[in-house]
């Protein structure tokens, strides 16, 4: 699938400030090639490195990619397995790029399920690059919108957290992804125009950008027309467009 848009050049003045991604479009792009659905992982996972790099250049501040959903586990074994290992490759051969690039890496999802040596790697991936400025990159990993705020009510409850107390701001402090802004843009690729339980909390006010291109074929020029066509749009947060000029009551 080949989008035939044409990319204007440099960036505007207004660019997102958080970057969401859902890499749709593995399994169809190794398909079309006659490739195993995990080749198509593979080639995605080439990709976020080359999207990694370019958020950077672009001066992204945070990116949340969408690599394992709390339903991504319902997949044959074998892909579920191959995902699993794409996991523990990536840290075991990018960790020290990250961390040399200013990349914080954070994690949100549940880790409970994971093997205890696959969770060991996670935490000591976060840890060792805290400190991290450049670029914070989440990885929603058994991640699911669902999930997510179940778990929150669940920790509020625990936390003996009364109803009166509840507020957007208290709910968003117990989410995954707490102390990070919302996205500003969620970009889903592969043409599926849907959520599919990714950050529907903090995707409230979100623009969203459906690129027809499967996630290994999302390019740097990709990124930069998504960015492009956020530029352009304008954000009302349920409110109007100002100036908002009140009508007098005529007597
Ligand atoms: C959706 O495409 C993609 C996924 C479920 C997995 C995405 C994961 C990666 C790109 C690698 C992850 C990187 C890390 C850090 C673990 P699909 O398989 O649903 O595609 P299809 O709709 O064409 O079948």
């Amino acid at each position: 699938m080949d989008s035939d848009v044409s990319i204007p050049q440099g960036l505007p003045e207004k660019i997102p400030v958080h970057i969401a991604i859902i890499m749709d479009g593995n399994g169809r792009w190794a398909q079309a090639r006659n490739l195993p659905r995990i080749a198509g992982h593979r080639a995605g996972t080439e990709n976020l490195r080359r999207i990694i790099e370019a958020c950077i250049e672009f001066g992204i501040s945070y990116l949340t990619i969408y690599a394992f959903s709390t339903e991504n586990w319902g997949r044959p074994q074998d892909e579920v397995q191959g995902l699993l290992h794409i996991l523990e490759d990536v840290i075991d051969r990018e960790l020290q790029e990250l961390h040399d690039q200013g990349v914080q890496l954070h994690h949100i999802g549940r880790l409970e399920r994971l093997a205890p040596h696959l969770r060991e790697k996670v935490l000591h991936a976060v840890d060792l690059t805290r400190g991290n400025q450049r670029l914070v990159l989440n990885v929603a990993f058994n991640y699911g919108g669902r999930d997510e705020i179940v778990h929150a009510i669940q920790e509020m409850i625990k936390d003996g957290v009364q109803a009166a107390d509840v507020t957007d701001e208290m709910v968003s402090k117990y989410l995954f992804t707490a102390g990070i802004p919302d996205p500003d843009l969620i970009i889903r690729t592969s043409g599926e125009l849907r959520i599919s339980n990714f950050m529907i909390w903090q995707g409230a006010y979100a623009e969203w950008y459906f690129p027809p291109v499967y996630w290994p074929d999302f390019d740097k020029e990709q990124l930069r027309l998504a960015i492009h066509e956020f530029s352009q749009r304008e954000r009302r947060y349920g409110r109007v467009s100002s100036p908002v000029v009140d009508i007098e009551p005529n007597g």
